[in-house]
């Protein structure tokens, strides 16, 4: 994949899934990484994979919800390779709970990591990349971003959160005339370690939600998903839509309106296995 070689890509979250694939595509078209995750392990798993491929990298630990740390954090990557070219703000977490039963401290957990973390690295990074000349922001929405489901409040607010913030600033980049592109990314299932990692109200059996999630609605690789964004980021879209569950849901929402809401509710009522 052309489009790459030389640039310097931050990518968070970048210990599992996505974020991972997303560095060693990057890594294999000839980016410099700066990769970063809370997971430690995985994200030196991520970081032997990227030598092994030969790029040049930089690991650290960082909580994206952590705003003074990501701040000096960007700073340090600058430093270390002289400019930053992208920043993937892709690191997240999932959580199910209807709003009846889900408490305070579980949605704000997830708009924390989720959107917060989103505003943290677009914000710590950006002067770096208007800086640079050659920027590019891409933020880590996901279907549930275009359409709301039960069950998914927190993550459904954190994600429509993260479209109308990075849409926003696409078209302020144009009307300021920075030189930096931005892309918002909405994925459907992708096969990874998302809804083991996740969490749920009071009462829900995470692990059969997780059952449903890794049998029924993640369907593509993370590989592939990388692929795709990476195709998406160097033709400057400002949408990527990932999978063609997202491409027909997508289409399915804008057709129906707002009645959209009772088809899926009747649709999740039946994927969802009862309560413990
Ligand atoms: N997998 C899917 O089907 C899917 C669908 C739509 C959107 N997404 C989004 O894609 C992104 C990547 O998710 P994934 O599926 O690869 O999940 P994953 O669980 O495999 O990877 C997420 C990574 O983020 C890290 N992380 C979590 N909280 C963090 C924090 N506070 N600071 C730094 N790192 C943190 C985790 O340790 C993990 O390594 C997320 O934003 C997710 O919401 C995923």
């Amino acid at each position: 994949m052309d489009g790459f070689a030389g640039k310097v890509a931050v990518v968070t979250g970048a210990g599992s899934g996505i974020g991972q694939a997303l560095a060693i595509e990057l890594a294999r078209s000839g980016a410099k990484l700066a990769i970063s995750d809370v997971d430690t392990e995985g994200l030196a798993a991520t970081e032997e994979r990227l030598k092994a491929i030969g790029a040049p990298v930089k690991a650290d630990r960082l909580n994206v919800t952590e705003r003074e740390a990501f701040h000096l954090y960007a700073d340090e990557v600058k430093n270390h390779f002289g400019k930053v070219n992208q920043i993937y703000n892709n690191a997240g977490i999932a959580f199910t709970g209807d709003v009846e039963i889900s408490q305070y401290k579980d949605i704000e957990r997830v708009m924390d990591v989720d959107f917060w973390g989103v505003v943290n690295g677009t914000k710590a990074f950006l002067p770096h990349l208007i800086e640079s000349g050659d920027g590019h922001v891409i933020n880590v929405s996901s279907v549930f971003g275009l359409f709301s489901v039960p069950g998914q409040a927190a993550y459904n607010a954190a994600k429509f959160a993260v479209r109308g913030f990075t849409e926003a600033l696409r078209q302020e980049m144009i009307l300021a005339q920075h030189p930096v592109k931005v892309t918002t990314v909405h994925p459907g299932g992708i096969k990874t370690a998302i809804a083991r990692n996740a969490t749920a109200a009071e009462g829900l059996d995470a692990e059969q939600l997780a059952n449903v999630f890794d049998k029924k609605l993640a369907s593509m690789s993370p590989r592939r998903a990388a692929v795709v964004i990476l195709d998406g980021v160097r033709k400057n879209k400002a949408r990527v839509l990932i999978g063609n569950d997202a491409k027909v849901l997508d289409a399915l929402v804008r057709i129906t309106g707002p009645h959209y809401q009772r088809l899926f509710a009747a649709f999740t009522s039946r994927m969802m296995p009862p309560p413990k």
